[in-house]
């Protein structure tokens, strides 16, 4: 095996010059752990915060019932809004304009869905909730994942 010397003035060069070409940060979940470990769960808690239960006994209309409870709405819909961010990093986006174009429009569906939850609007959290799941789709109708994974489930419960 070769050996390779460098005179120790060299050294911060070599760093300096490696340190350019690469990012900051260290993407740990790849793109499905992503998906089920923080979109998955924070979307579910936005989308169940607001709605109707039709069963035998009637209808009940949920909301949340508490500052509280709309701060925890408000901090589901932050985590939406990054991980569309997130889903951009180097090193776990796929490489297309369309990708990157549903990333972007998830983190602007996301910023609706703050602005509806801090003003506590709930039916505009309801109609945001709608937005967000078209956007969700929409990216995954185009890279087809039920299709790569049949078992995946997305969106919803
Ligand atoms: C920019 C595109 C894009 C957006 C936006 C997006 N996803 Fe995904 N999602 C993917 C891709 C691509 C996969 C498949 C990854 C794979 O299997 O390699 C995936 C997979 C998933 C999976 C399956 C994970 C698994 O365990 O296999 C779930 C669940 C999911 N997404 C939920 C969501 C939800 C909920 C939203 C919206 C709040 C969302 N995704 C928005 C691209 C996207």
């Amino acid at each position: 095996m070769k050996t390779r010397r460098y005179h120790w003035l060299a050294v911060p060069i070599l760093l300096s010059g490696c340190m350019a070409a690469e990012e900051p940060y260290t993407p740990v979940a790849d793109l499905p752990t992503l998906m089920s470990t923080i979109v998955d769960p924070a979307a579910d808690f936005y989308w169940d915060a607001v709605g109707w239960i039709v069963d035998a006994n009637g209808t009940e209309f949920i909301r949340p019932q508490s500052p509280e409870e709309w701060n925890a709405v408000r901090n589901a819909a932050f985590q939406v809004t990054e991980s569309g961010n997130l889903m951009m990093m180097q090193g776990r986006a796929i490489d297309e304009e369309t990708y990157a174009t549903y990333a972007r429009a998830l983190v602007e569906a996301g910023q609706r869905a703050i602005e509806a939850a801090e003003a506590r609007d709930e039916m505009g959290v309801f109609d945001v909730g709608a937005d967000m799941y078209a956007v969700c789709t929409g990216c995954h109708a185009t890279y087809a994942i039920e299709t790569i994974r049949p078992g995946a489930r997305i969106g919803g419960d």
